[in-house]
C-alpha cells in the first residue's frame, strides 16, 4: 500500500488531525494485512505531518506490526538523505527522479561518482505518435 498526504489533485494537501490521522491510517493498514507500507512526501527525512515531530516513515514504523515493511520515498536521490532514511528505520527506500536521471544510482553512489540531475525534457515531453503496429491495417 502506497500512501501520501499530497494528492495528484491537491499537492498541498495535508492530513486532517495530523498525527492522529497517521495513527489511524497506519494501524488500519497493518490490521488489514498490508505486507508493506510505502510512504511518500516531498522530503522523507523531514517531519511533514502537521504537529508531528517525526517523519512519515517514523510514524508508520511506530504503528505497523513488526512484520510490515516500511518503504520511504521523497528526495532520497541525495545519498545522505537515503542513508538517513535507512538509519532512521525504514526497511527500504525508493527513488523517483534520482533513478530516472541515474539508472545506475546504486553503483554510482557506491563508487562515489557524481550524480546527474534529471533533465525534465527527456521525461515529461508527451509523445503522441503511434507506431505502425498500433495503427489498424487493412488485413
Ligand atoms: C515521471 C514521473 C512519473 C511518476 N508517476 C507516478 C505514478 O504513476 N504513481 C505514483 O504514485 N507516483 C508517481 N511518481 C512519483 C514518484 O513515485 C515519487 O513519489 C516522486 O518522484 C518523489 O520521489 P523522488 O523525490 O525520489 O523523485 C512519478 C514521478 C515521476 C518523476
Amino acid at each position: 500500500m502506497r500512501t501520501s498526504q499530497a494528492a495528484v489533485t491537491d499537492e498541498q494537501r495535508v492530513w486532517p488531525d495530523g498525527e492522529k490521522t497517521a495513527a489511524v491510517l497506519f494501524d488500519a493498514l497493518s490490521e488489514a494485512g498490508a505486507s508493506h507500507v510505502h510512504v511518500t512526501g516531498g522530503d522523507a527525512t523531514a517531519p511533514e505531518v502537521p504537529d508531528a515531530d517525526r517523519t512519515l516513515a517514523k510514524l508508520a514504523i511506530e504503528h505497523v506490526d513488526d512484520d510490515v515493511a516500511v518503504i520511504a520515498n521523497g528526495s532520497l536521490g541525495n545519498p545522505e538523505n537515503a542513508r538517513t532514511a535507512l538509519v532512521d528505520g525504514s526497511d527500504l527506500i525508493t527513488l523517483g527522479t534520482g533513478a530516472l536521471a541515474n539508472h545506475d544510482w546504486p553503483n554510482r553512489v557506491r563508487a562515489g561518482e557524481p550524480l546527474d540531475d534529471l533533465d525534465p525534457s527527456i521525461i515529461f515531453q508527451p509523445d503522441a505518435s503511434l507506431s505502425d503496429a498500433e495503427v489498424p491495417g487493412d488485413d
